[in-house]
């Protein structure tokens, strides 16, 4: 098989050794013994071939016991400093190990293309080389600690409304362009293991898509790492193995993994011969009833065990593809060093850690709006109001939720720091999060109705008398649902309205899972988008306010009316008769509001400092290495985020290129009065194209390269010939 993998002698040799029974228990996983992880690999015991543990992910490591609650990836992109990435996957990767992981489902790096998506705090960007980068990070910190690293959910997972069912109708180039590029920059980053969508691409299940797993992951970028199913993602025996998909996860099904209680024997406990017989199957669906949600069926966990071994057997599935499946599992078994036994111990909740989740909190924050009324005077008087102002916002539902050792609430890290007088008026009800059940079952969002102290005018009030009200919002987001609106839910705007009318001095900290509507974002002094600031929030949230830390971050994501946005045409999101169709093609995000001179309410990129900065003249050097003088012209230190816009020269056949695109980036600290040169070394493929026909193609002609502070605040421009 050209797509298989190379094996080191002693992974043949025990391939050799091993019987058809135990091949094919390596290709499925199993109830975890210990009830710790998120999913389990029985090892071999007679050719000492160990277990294999997986835990999620991507914000933490979850398992049963604590760990560090890094922010949501959505703001670690806002920082625009893939070092941290490499920095948090190292810390996730030293953690899993002391929790006995062997491997993380994380990083997710689904491109953002739909602002309503659920996970949209579990991914980076809308931008490929955006969240490119920051994948890479991930994956080359977490594997520095000799666990592997699992990218997800590959591709085109865009949505959660019937995840498990949808088909994105998409081209090649724009799979390519668009959807691909993250996954390639994760698996050149040595990426050990991926884990395939839910959804259909083109009518073909992720778990199967032969083009895209055997002929694209492992043949044209060289994978050499194993593919697993996302959770009950599987769907058919023959087309999933033979369309490159190597482990089924979690390979037991719901029932069996509650009835576990941490020991059942789940080989003795898989012949329910009164199930439809599982196999290869059609496509599309042939039981669409099962999965009339659109959700994975959790009844199914048994596509690749005894079936698996009955169809090598028959030679329906060739013995050489299984015996590949096996390598590659095997392969990153030795390259993490569980063969011999051999690695670190690792360490949770770390000083390093905390200083760490908070660093990226307070980076990835982003200065919306501000008239000056930040940072805080130490001594000024605040009130801080807000449904969940004595929460940390953690995350979203589903697969991510990690629970901390330590948080810090706002009110916590303000009270800590605030040398005025501090008060706290909530002044709305609770905002409940949501959680993966509600979003299955169709619940969440109710207000518990004990809370008979919340009164809005005691809020208003309070902001009167304050010299700075600071008010916290949020919205409510998981897995397994999208949000309905991208308005924040319940009374929250009237909140906000209310107190900047009473107090002219009103700060909104808003955190959100993406994109939100902001309706009265000019009626206040200044807002902050933290996202999901994760167990640090308070104190992250008191050194931003305070202009301790330069809030450093920007826009990962257009900031539009939701009716701006491609999707907002419902062929494209959810789709019809379930197929999304892509057909805004390479226009997403920022490359849409472009192209159609539509203008955002906050493009891309955006996001202001506490310090100001004038940019020098432009020039490059070499192929593409774009230099610029940033001068910080203010009496504080601060922060700035360089970009480089790419405007490619005309293609042949009027093929549609858009008009520019991220081609490279660097944060930079710049001391007051000082000037740094900022480099830029530009991402090749933002100058490429994909043509079906030649492959990645450079046209020739005048590359146009705007370097500025956003995508749209462009300040100097160069030129490169090709
Ligand atoms: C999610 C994955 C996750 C898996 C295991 C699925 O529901 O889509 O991202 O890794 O569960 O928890």
């Amino acid at each position: 098989m050209e797509d298989a993998t190379e094996r080191s002698e002693r992974v043949a040799d025990l391939l050799d050794r091993l019987t058809l029974e135990e091949k094919v228990s390596l290709t499925h996983g199993a109830v975890d013994p210990e009830g710790n992880a998120t999913g389990y690999v029985p090892g071999v015991d007679r050719l000492g071939i160990p277990e294999l543990r997986l835990a999620d992910g991507p914000l933490g490591v979850r398992t049963e016991k604590p760990a560090t609650a890094f922010p949501a990836s959505i703001a670690l992109a806002a920082t625009f400093e893939p070092e941290l990435a490499h920095e948090q996957g190292r810390a996730m990767g030293r953690e899993a190990l002391a929790r006995d992981q062997d491997v993380m489902l994380a990083p997710g790096l689904n491109l953002i293309r739909v602002p309503h998506n659920g996970r949209n705090f579990e991914y980076y960007s809308e931008d490929p080389v955006l969240s490119g980068r920051f994948a890479a990070g991930v994956v080359s910190g977490i594997q520095s600690e000799d666990v592997v690293a699992t990218p997800k959910h590959f591709v085109a997972n865009n949505q959660e409304t019937h995840r498990a069912e949808v088909s994105a109708e998409v081209d090649e180039r724009v799979l390519r362009e668009l959807y691909l590029p993250a996954f390639r920059d994760a698996v050149e980053a040595g990426a050990g293991a991926l884990m395939t969508a839910y959804n259909r691409i083109n009518g073909t299940y992720a778990s199967e898509h032969r083009h895209l797993l055997r002929e694209v992951l492992k043949g044209e970028w060289d994978f050499e790492g194993f593919v697993m199913s996302d959770w009950f993602g599987t769907r058919h025996t023959v087309d999933a193995a033979s369309g490159g998909l190597d482990l089924q996860m979690p390979g037991v099904t719901m029932a069996e993994l509650q009835a576990s209680d941490g020991t059942a024997d789940v080989d003795g406990a898989d012949d329910d011969e009164g199930d439809a017989a599982p196999g290869e199957g059609d496509n599309p669906p042939e039981g669409l009833d099962q999965f009339e949600d659109g959700m994975p069926d959790p009844d199914r966990g048994d596509y690749f065990r005894d079936e698996l071994a009955r169809l090598v057997e028959s030679g329906e599935v060739p013995e050489a593809r299984l015996d590949d499946m096996v390598a590659r599992l095997l392969g990153q078994v030795e390259r993490v060093g569980l063969l011999d036994g051999d690695r670190g111990e690792g360490s949770v909740d770390t000083p390093e850690h905390r200083a760490l989740a908070e660093r990226i909190a307070a980076d990835g924050t982003v200065l919306l709006e501000n008239d000056g009324v930040l940072p805080l005077s130490d001594d000024a008087d605040v009130v801080l109001i807000g449904p969940n102002v004595d929460e940390a916002m953690l995350g979203g539902g589903g697969s991510s939720e990690t629970e901390p050792v330590v948080l810090t609430s706002p009110v916590e890290g303000v009270e800590a720091r605030a040398d005025g007088e501090v008060t706290v008026e909530r002044g709305h009800e609770r905002v409940e999060g949501v959680t993966l059940l509600d979003a299955i079952m169709g619940g969440g969002e109710e207000d518990e109705d004990d809370e008979g102290d919340v009164d809005r005018d005691a809020a208003v009030e309070a902001a009167a008398a304050a010299d700075v009200a600071v008010v916290f919002v949020r919205d409510t987001a998981t897995e397994a649902a999208d949000r309905d609106a991208l308005s924040l839910p319940e009374e929250q705007d009237e909140l906000v309205e209310a107190v900047a009318a009473a107090n002219d001095r009103t700060v909104v900290a808003v955190s959100s899972s993406g994109p939100v509507e902001l309706p009265w974002r000019e009626d206040v002094a200044a807002v902050l988008q933290t996202w999901y600031p994760g167990q640090a929030h308070g104190d992250a949230v008191a050194a931003v306010l305070y202009g301790d830390e330069d809030p450093g971050g920007r826009l990962p994501v257009t900031f539009a009316p939701e009716s701006d946005y491609p999707t907002a045409d419902e062929r494209r999101y959810p789709g019809v008769d379930r197929e999304a169709s892509y057909d805004e093609g390479l226009l997403v995000g920022y490359r849409h509001f472009d192209a159609t001179g539509v203008d955002p309410t906050y493009p891309f990129g955006h996001g202001d400092s506490y310090a100001e900065f004038r940019y020098g003249d432009a020039e490059v050097t070499g192929d593409r290495t774009v230099h610029v003088d940033v001068a910080n012209v203010s009496d504080r230190d601060g922060r700035e985020v360089v970009q480089a816009y790419v405007a490619a020269p005309d293609a042949p056949d009027d093929l549609e290129r858009p008009p520019r695109e991220l081609a490279g980036f660097a944060a930079v600290e710049v001391p007051a009065g000082e000037s740094e040169t900022v480099e830029l070394t530009l991402d090749e493929s933002a100058l490429g194209r994909y043509d079906g026909d030649e492959g990645w193609t450079i046209d020739d002609g005048e590359f146009t390269v705007h370097v500025g502070r956003t995508s749209r605040d462009l300040r100097d421009s160069v030129t490169i010939e090709r």
